[in-house]
């Protein structure tokens, strides 16, 4: 039998249309929930993720006060900008879409951005809180794999959870909330250093690839049954597409859903999860200057 496909589109459909029923209770409150998304240069990866987080933002009837500049943009005039909306009560949250050009430092960048307003959950105090279990902005990667295991009923507690990647923004906070009592796995992290990678996967109830490289895992590396979540995003050139290329994640899809009990696919599924729990995060932030109100 084959895998149950995890449809990432509709499960985020139905996160962003909860996200929209909340705004409107809130704008009867006197409070529009606004996020600034700024977008440095014209990576074409970034140029479409910004686009789809500014429709999300849209739909969802929030105020987009986004931003695009260009490649030369100074680290200077970057900070002077993210200042200036750390300062403007009315923005609730800020987003710089990484990567940056190679003359802007993204520690600085991440750092600049006020903690109340990083709903990306980059800054240094939310990842702290995020170690340490306090509740901060989440990483919306990470919390939309979460969501996405809860809303299709794939169990955590005490199964194996192997990631695969190591990177601030995937592989370390997915480990992280994995290790919360609240999903309590027993987790595994592998990284490019990892010997013998499929002595690991194999023994993966719930498998989160998020290696930035396709086929890194294929079929003979996944248990039978096992959840494998693919958070790859690559693009292959492929000359029979409009667009020149296709996308494609870090696993053999078509061989690996002959094993896997349940799999996402790429593109719909944690793409379009990533986006919605970043208007979540920008509802909550909203939601917090009412003060519990
Ligand atoms: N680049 C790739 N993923 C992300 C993300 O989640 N947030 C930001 N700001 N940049 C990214």
């Amino acid at each position: 039998m084959e895998a149950t496909i995890i449809d990432g589109k509709e499960i985020a459909a139905r996160v962003k249309a909860d996200v929209a029923d909340s705004v409107s209770t809130l704008k009867k409150r006197g409070v529009v929930p606004c996020l600034a998304v700024i977008l440095v240069g014209n990576n074409p990866a970034s140029v479409s993720y910004v686009s789809g987080k500014r429709k999300a933002l849209c739909e969802a009837g929030m105020e987009d006060r986004s931003i695009e500049l260009p490649e030369s943009t100074t680290e200077q005039e970057l900070l002077g900008i993210i200042e200036k909306l750390n300062n403007d009560s009315s923005v609730h949250g800020i987003l710089v879409q990484l990567p940056l050009p190679p003359h802007i430092s993204e520690k600085a960048v991440t750092d600049a951005i006020s903690p109340a307003k990083d709903v990306d959950g980059f800054h240094p105090v939310n990842v702290g809180k995020l170690v340490s279990g306090e509740k901060g902005f989440l990483p919306c990667t990470p919390n939309g794999i979460t969501v996405l295991l809860k809303k299709t009923g794939i169990e955590t507690d005490g199964k194996n959870v192997v990631v695969v990647g190591r990177s601030n923004i995937v592989g370390k906070p997915m480990a992280l909330l994995m290790l919360r009592k609240e999903f309590n796995a027993t987790v595994t992290i592998c990284h490019t250093g990892t010997k013998n990678l499929a002595d690991f996967t194999r023994r993966a109830d719930i498998l989160i690839v998020a290696s930035g490289r396709p086929n890194t895992v294929t079929a003979d590396m996944i248990k039978p049954g096992a959840a494998v979540i693919d958070v790859g995003v690559n693009r292959i050139p492929d000359s029979s597409r409009k667009s020149g290329f296709r996308l494609c994640g870090d696993v053999d899809f078509e061989g690996a859903k002959k094993v896997a009990g349940f799999i996402t696919p790429v593109p719909g599924g944690v793409g379009p999860m990533t986006i919605a729990m970043l208007i979540f995060n920008t509802l909550e932030s909203a939601r917090q200057t009412l003060g519990g109100k």
